[in-house]
């Protein structure tokens, strides 16, 4: 990946994501990953590290996904409201973010090389999702181009608002299932066929592909990224989202 290309997926320089990232990975490491960190006793004060296997980082990386879907459903909902309201530089940004870290990287170079082909030779109800999560892979992609057309402009056009709205919803329900069936079904399938000790491998190469697309770890400058996006739409408060008490 370019720098030019990382920097969209940050935001801030190379030179601060690194510093930003050095700090985070003393306390982040895949289980099989051979870092510097295992053989050292953490520091006085500093976290014992984490081991992070390769099916719970799919997962998490699940989970910026899914919080990027969040940014899509409540810009549905605004669209619905106020188009006028809808800021469409974040917009812009969470596409952007989706398409480098989730399609670039999450899609192309882990499930797609990894796991779909091993889950479609081994014997299991998970092999029949395989070509469905493979056209909606096709299907997210050319829904996220269109997003990023149309959020290139600084409000978003008043005959786009129908369908981007109706795009983004479509969007947050097709990839919410993509991801549950990938988690409940598809990984467990996949670590099942694949065995442990090479489990163990596939996790340090995983590593080695993080490093490879974003120079430095991946998940924590996404995390960043996503963190940002959630301010700016003022949605990083996790308790506005505490359901009402249903009526007595
Ligand atoms: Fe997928
Ligand atoms: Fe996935």
């Amino acid at each position: 990946m370019d720098i030019k290309r990382r920097q969209l997926l940050t935001g801030i320089s190379v030179a601060g994501a690194g510093v930003l990232l050095n700090a985070c990975r003393n306390t982040q490491t895949r289980s099989g990953g051979a870092t510097n960190n295992e053989s050292k006793e953490p520091a006085p004060g500093e976290v014992e590290p984490i081991e992070v296997t390769a099916p719970e980082d799919l997962m998490r990386e699940h989970g910026i996904l899914r919080r990027v879907l969040l940014v899509y459903q409540e810009t549905a909902t605004r669209l619905r409201q106020d188009a006028s309201s809808v800021p469409s530089d974040a917009l812009e940004k969470a596409a952007k973010l989706f398409q480098v870290f989730g399609e670039d990287y999450h899609e192309k170079k882990l499930e797609e090389v990894f796991i779909f082909p091993a889950v479609k030779k081994a014997p299991g109800a998970a092999t029949r999702y395989v070509d469905v999560l493979l056209a909606q892979h096709a299907r997210g992609r050319e829904i996220t181009d269109y997003l990023l057309s149309v959020s290139q402009a600084d409000r978003i056009a008043s005959n786009s608002v129908e369908p981007l709205t109706k795009a983004l919803e479509s969007f947050v329900r097709m990839y919410e299932y993509h991801a549950a069936i990938e988690d409940t079904v598809v990984f467990p399938a996949w670590k099942a066929a694949v065995g442990g000790n090479e489990l163990d491998a596939l996790g340090e190469k995983f590593e080695e592909i993080e490093h490879e697309q974003f120079g430095d770890d991946g998940f924590e400058a996404a995390l960043k990224r996503m963190e940002e996006i959630e301010e700016s739409l003022g949605l990083s408060n996790l308790d506005m989202f505490t359901a009402p008490a249903p009526p007595k």
